[in-house]
C-alpha cells in the first residue's frame, strides 16, 4: 500500500490528513466516518466548532453523524454495508429500545422504505405506542368443543358485547340444502337478521365482518336470480355496519373449454345462454367506530408481506373449491378464511363464525395465532368439527366415519338431482351455489331452458 509521509505533523493533524485522503478516495463508510469524528473529538480534543472549520460539515451534522454509533451492532452493519443510510439510522434512534431498532431496520430493508417514509412510520408507531391502551384480554367462553357451541347463533349470549374483532362466515341459504329445513324465504330472512343482530352486538367498533353471500340461483322463490348482497347491506346498515369492499371468489379455475355443458350449448336456443356460475362475492363490512389496536409487537407480527398485499388486494381471488366433501356439503377451502383472517385481524384477536359448518374458519384462525369461536346448530356436524380441529379420539373417530357415511348418503341423493352440474364439470363447491331447483330439473336444464 503506498504511504504518504508528512513531516512535522503531530498525531492530531495526521488523523485529520488521513481522513481527508480517504475521503478523496471515497472509501469511508458512514460508520467509519462516525468513528473518526469520535476519535477527533474525544481522543484529540477537537471541539465541534474546530471540526466545522476543518470542513467536517455543520456542528449539527457532525453530532448527528456520531450519533449513529448508538445503534445496535446488527443495524450498524447494515449502515456500514450501505443498505441503510445515516438518515435511516437517525430515525431508528428515535425508537426507545434496541429490539425495536432492530425490528424496524429489518422492516425498512424488507419493504425497501425510504428514510422519509421510514421516519413517518416510526413517528406514527411511537405516537400510537403512547396512546396505546393494552387491548382487553380475549376471553373465550367454555364450550364442549373448545370455542365451538353446538347451538343456534341467534343467541350468542356466551359472548360479551363488543368482544369479537372479526367475523368470517358463509350464511346458509335455507332453501333445502342437506343442513337446511327448506323454510320460506321470509322465515330465512328473519333467521339471518336475528343472527346478524347478535353479530352486530358482539363485534368491536371498527371490527370487520367478511361474509360469503351467494345469490340464490333457483326457482325456489322466484323466476329470477334473487340477489342477496344488498339485503345484507341494508340489514347491517341498521346496526352501523357498512359495506366497504367486495371480493370476487373465482371458483372454477378449470378451463371452460373442458366443461361438457358448454360444449352442449350448441343445442341451446340462441339468446338463451346462461353464464357459468363460477364465482361468489365476499362482502367486507366494517362496524363504525375505531377499534383498539393491540401491542406494537402484535401489529408487527400480523403485518402482511409486500407479496401478500399485492395478492390479497386483487379484487378477484382465484381459489379452487374443495374437490371432495369433508362431512359437510359446503366446506370452504381453507385458503379463503386464511386470507380474510390475515388481512382483517391481528394475532391474538377473537374471530367468530356464527354459521360454522365444518369449522373451517375456527381451524384456520387457530393456526394463525388468533382465538376463535363458532356456532353450529346441526349436531350431526359435531364429529366433523372435532375431526377438523384435531379433537377426536379413537371412539369418536368411528362416530365421525358413521356420520360422514350418513351425510354422504344424503349428499348422494342431492348430487343425483344436481348430477347435470357435476357431470358438466362443476366441482362440488359449486353445488353450494344454491341452485336447487324446485321442480326437479337439473340446474343445467334449468340454466339452459330458462
Ligand atoms: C354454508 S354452511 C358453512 C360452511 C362453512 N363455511 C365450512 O367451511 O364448513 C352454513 C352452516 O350454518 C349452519 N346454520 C344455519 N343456521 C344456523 C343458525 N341459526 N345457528 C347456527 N348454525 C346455523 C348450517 O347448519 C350450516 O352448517
Amino acid at each position: 500500500m503506498p504511504c504518504i509521509v508528512h513531516e512535522n505533523v503531530d498525531q492530531r493533524q495526521a488523523a485529520h490528513l488521513s481522513y481527508v485522503r480517504n475521503m478523496e478516495r471515497k472509501n469511508l463508510n458512514p460508520v467509519e466516518i462516525a468513528n473518526h469524528l469520535v476519535v477527533m473529538k474525544e481522543k484529540f480534543g477537537y471541539s465541534l466548532k474546530e471540526l466545522e472549520i476543518k470542513g467536517y460539515g455543520s456542528k449539527a451534522s457532525i453530532s448527528q453523524k456520531m450519533k449513529i454509533l448508538n445503534l445496535p451492532g446488527s443495524v450498524l452493519d447494515k449502515v456500514r454495508e450501505g443498505k441503510l443510510t445515516i438518515a435511516h439510522g437517525l430515525h431508528l434512534l428515535e425508537l426507545p429500545t434496541s429490539e425495536e431498532q432492530e425490528r424496524w431496520a429489518k422492516r425498512i430493508l424488507e419493504e425497501d422504505l425510504s428514510a422519509k417514509k421510514a421516519g413517518k412510520l416510526i413517528k406514527r408507531y411511537i405516537s400510537k405506542g403512547k396512546q396505546h391502551k393494552e387491548a382487553q384480554e380475549v376471553e373465550i367462553p367454555e364450550g364442549e368443543i373448545p370455542g365451538v357451541f353446538m347451538k343456534d347463533s341467534r343467541d350468542m349470549s356466551e359472548l360479551k358485547d363488543e368482544s369479537v374483532h372479526l367475523i368470517v362466515s358463509s350464511p346458509p341459504f335455507n332453501i333445502g340444502m342437506e343442513f337446511e329445513e327448506g323454510i320460506s324465504f321470509e322465515k330465512h330472512i328473519e333467521e339471518v337478521k336475528a343472527v346478524l343482530k347478535e353479530c352486530a352486538r358482539v363485534l368491536v367498533p371498527g371490527g370487520i365482518m367478511a361474509l360469503d353471500v351467494a345469490d340464490i340461483h333457483t326457482k325456489h322463490s322466484s323466476k329470477e336470480i334473487t340477489l342477496m348482497g344488498h339485503r345484507y347491506q341494508e340489514w347491517l346498515r341498521e346496526h352501523g355496519i357498512y359495506l366497504k369492499n367486495i371480493i370476487i371468489w373465482y371458483k372454477n379455475v378449470i378451463p371452460l373449454s373442458k366443461r361438457k355443458d358448454l360444449l352442449n350449448m350448441a343445442e341451446v336456443r340462441h339468446t338463451h345462454y346462461k353464464i357459468v356460475l363460477n364465482f361468489e362475492p365476499i362482502y367486507i363490512f366494517r362496524k363504525q367506530g375505531r377499534r383498539e389496536v393491540p401491542s406494537e409487537e402484535k401489529i408487527l407480527a400480523s403485518r402482511l408481506s409486500k407479496k401478500e398485499i399485492l395478492e390479497l388486494c386483487d379484487g378477484v381471488w382465484k381459489i379452487q373449491p374443495l374437490k371432495t366433501k369433508q362431512g359437510h356439503p359446503c366446506v370452504h377451502p381453507e385458503e379463503l378464511p386464511r386470507r380474510l383472517i390475515k388481512m382483517f385481524s391481528y394475532e391474538g384477536d377473537l374471530i367468530l363464525d356464527p354459521w360454522a359448518g365444518s369449522g373451517t374458519t375456527i381451524k384456520v384462525a387457530n393456526e394463525l395465532n388468533r382465538h376463535a369461536v363458532g356456532y353450529e346448530r346441526e349436531l350431526k356436524y359435531k364429529p366433523v368439527i372435532m375431526e377438523k380441529l384435531g379433537l377426536t379420539d379413537g371412539e369418536s373417530d368411528t362416530e365421525v366415519v358413521r356420520t360422514m357415511i350418513e351425510s354422504v348418503q344424503e349428499i348422494r341423493s342431492e348430487v343425483q338431482v344436481l348430477e347435470g352440474a357435476t357431470e358438466a364439470g362443476e366441482t362440488e363447491g359449486d353445488i353450494c351455489m344454491a341452485k336447487i331447483p324446485e321442480d326437479g330439473a337439473t340446474p343445467v336444464e334449468m340454466s339452459l331452458n330458462q
